[in-house]
């Protein structure tokens, strides 16, 4: 039976280029994890956008003299260019200022306003008086009250987590004049999270059991120490308009609706595919399974206010009254990838942009670094001469040669064709039979979502094709035992065969062109492309996914003796030791375009 997978990825904000971090944070293990399951047969549903709202987005525009709209309209279509040349393989990535994300996110508004969860209360606010207007939480910056950090932002402290209100910030100062802001009053909505709290304590002890050990300690210290309701509307233009009357002039406080886009964009991606009613094949099916991959930053909103929101509104666009909408099965939250050792940091260069990168890198070789580098469980290290060594030692020796070295041995002995290897010896049975059950192995730790362990296992079958190459004759036996040399031949095509399809939830482009080269019809994946739609009134780009092709492939190699090979060529490039000093001298200064 197939199972349906939604996979909720974090929505980026659309104020800067993307970055190693996300890449490592959320949308590579997103990524790896969906072409999986679709490997497997399953219906996913993988959708994202750029985050076009709140204050990170006019920030932005406030320092460059543009308008939201042109900034996150620039950084969008980057977006959708980088995502696409490394493969990150959306059903649909939209954006949040469409039509259909505007008009869904306040119907969950209303709804949840009908149902008593939003309360009107008048609000302390930080105001500046030089600029005579509220400062949105972002415009602040002070000492955290929590940890004494001094450059804590008013929404949220970078160093140890806590959410925070502006008001709370010990000597705030205003971010774009420094001055000191005063407290006024202002009215604002809020959302009733203490409401929720027994219901999110038993759904997190229904899940607690399966997912990450951080995640749920975070979560169940955060709802003992008590939840406090929040304010989700705001005092500022650029945003969603509330929409009850005399609250014109605010909008929705830009996280209460971002989390939204899981399921707005999945109503926008069942309307695009003329299906309008296939999002709920996810969203109200009991058995479907719906993953939130994010950063460690963003847990509070994902194992908290999204449910709850989910919890609250219960029912939307549906009549069956016995229906609700799926909560996230799991979150499996990542920790944060580091840069030669030291945090990521916008403002002193300190990053690595993959838009950058990729001009100079394969993407399956960022891919594979990253993989192997992923912070699953703890904070860990984008290193220049690590990556050099990973790529040239792992992917390209361990895999890439190996791959190349028998095709090419074939190709040329056999007539560009798969040998006829009579029967097999049980070194070769047992070869085969060992890669085979990598299938299971492999695949049950990524359903676990455990992407670093289950990559390793998958390269420990590579380094077994090697290990049993160098004990087989082949290579220097083909003039006097040509039998002997077809079957380790044919035996290490079948691993490799194999092992091409375990690798590639990692290596999509280089397993798809390993898949041709070893003769096969069809391709491993569906294709992705940008395309336009149009709604009432605006139009708008997005990067679609046709994965129709994808369906049932994760299965060991039925390859054919007798099948025709495609002229190798190399897989992966080998990397000059010369890059670590050229990239680390990058680090630290502005990269242009
Ligand atoms: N834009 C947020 C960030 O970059 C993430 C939003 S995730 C969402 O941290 F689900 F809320 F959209
Ligand atoms: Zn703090």
């Amino acid at each position: 039976m197939s199972e349906h997978i939604h996979v909720s990825v974090a929505w980026p904000y659309a104020n800067g280029d993307l970055h190693i971090g996300h890449l490592a944070g959320a949308y590579l293990p997103a990524d790896i994890f969906a072409r999986y399951h679709r490997l497997k047969g399953n219906r996913v549903l993988m959708v994202s956008g750029s985050d076009t709202h709140g204050t990170p987005i006019t920030v932005e525009a406030d320092s460059k003299g543009l308008t939201p709209r042109q900034v996150f309209e620039h950084y969008h279509h980057r977006f959708l260019e980088t995502q696409k040349e490394i493969g990150i393989s959306y059903d649909l990535f939209t954006h949040t200022d469409t039509e259909n994300h505007h008009r869904i996110a306040q119907d969950f508004f209303l709804h949840l306003h009908r149902a008593g969860y939003l309360y009107k209360e008048i609000q302390k606010q930080l105001y500046s008086t030089s600029e005579k207007r509220f400062l949105p939480d972002r415009y602040v910056e002070g000492t955290c009250p929590k940890c004494g950090y001094g450059e804590a932002r008013g929404d949220q402290c970078d160093n140890c987590g806590s959410l925070l209100d502006a008001t709370e910030l010990i000597d705030p100062r205003s971010k774009i004049d420094g001055s000191k802001p005063e407290v006024r009053e202002t009215e604002h909505f809020f959302f009733d999270l203490p409401a929720f709290s027994e219901r999110l304590l038993a759904y997190l002890d229904d899940h607690a059991h399966h997912w990450r050990p951080n995640v749920v300690n975070f979560v169940r210290n955060f709802i003992q120490a008590g939840l406090k309701g929040r304010p989700v509307t705001r005092d500022i233009e650029w945003g969603i308009r509330v929409p009850l009357e005399g609250w014109n002039e605010k909008r929705i406080y830009v996280w209460f609706e971002a989390v939204m886009g899981y399921f707005t964009a999945s109503v926008e991606w069942a309307h695009n595919i003329g299906e309008p009613e296939a999002w709920k094949d996810w969203w109200y099916n009991p058995d479907a399974k719906i993953y939130n991959f994010i950063g460690k930053d963003n847990i509070p909103f994902h194992t908290l206010f999204w449910p709850a929101e989910l919890i609250g509104v219960e029912r939307i666009y549906e009549d069956d009254e016995t229906k609700r909408l799926t909560l996230p099965f799991d979150v499996p939250a990542n920790e944060f990838m580091n840069v030669e050792g030291a945090q990521f940091s916008k403002s002193r260069s300190w990053a690595i942009w993959l838009p950058d990168i990729l001009r100079r890198y394969q993407p399956d070789a960022i891919r594979y670094y990253v993989s192997v580098a992923m912070p699953e469980t703890r904070d860990s290290d984008f290193s220049w001469d690590d990556f050099l060594h990973r790529t040239n030692d792992e992917l390209v020796a361990t895999w890439g040669n190996l791959v190349h070295r028998v095709l090419s041995f074939t190709y040329k002995h056999w007539d560009g064709r798969v040998p006829e290897p009579g029967e097999l010896r049980a070194e070769d049975s047992k070869l085969i039979a060992e890669v085979e059950a990598g299938f299971e192995r492999v695949g049950s730790l990524l359903e676990a979502v455990k992407l670093r362990a289950a990559l390793n296992e998958a390269m420990g079958l590579a380094r077994a094709v090697n290990g049993y190459l160098d004990r087989s004759p082949w290579f220097g036996v083909i003039k006097e035992d040509r039998e002997a040399a077809a079957k380790t031949v044919y035996t290490a095509l079948r691993a490799i065969d194999s092992i091409k399809t375990l690798l590639a939830p990692w290596l999509p482009f280089s397993s798809e062109t390993l898949h041709r080269l070893l003769g096969h019809e069809g391709r491993l994946f569906g294709e992705q492309r940008m395309e336009r739609f149009q709604e009432e009134e605006s139009a708008h780009e997005a990067l679609v996914y046709d994965n129709a092709k994808a369906e049932g492939r994760w299965a060991p190699s039925d390859l054919r003796p007798g099948q025709p090979l495609q002229a190798p060529k190399p897989l992966f490039q080998k990397l000059d030791d010369e890059v670590v000093a050229q990239e680390r001298d990058r680090l630290g200064k502005p990269v242009e375009g």
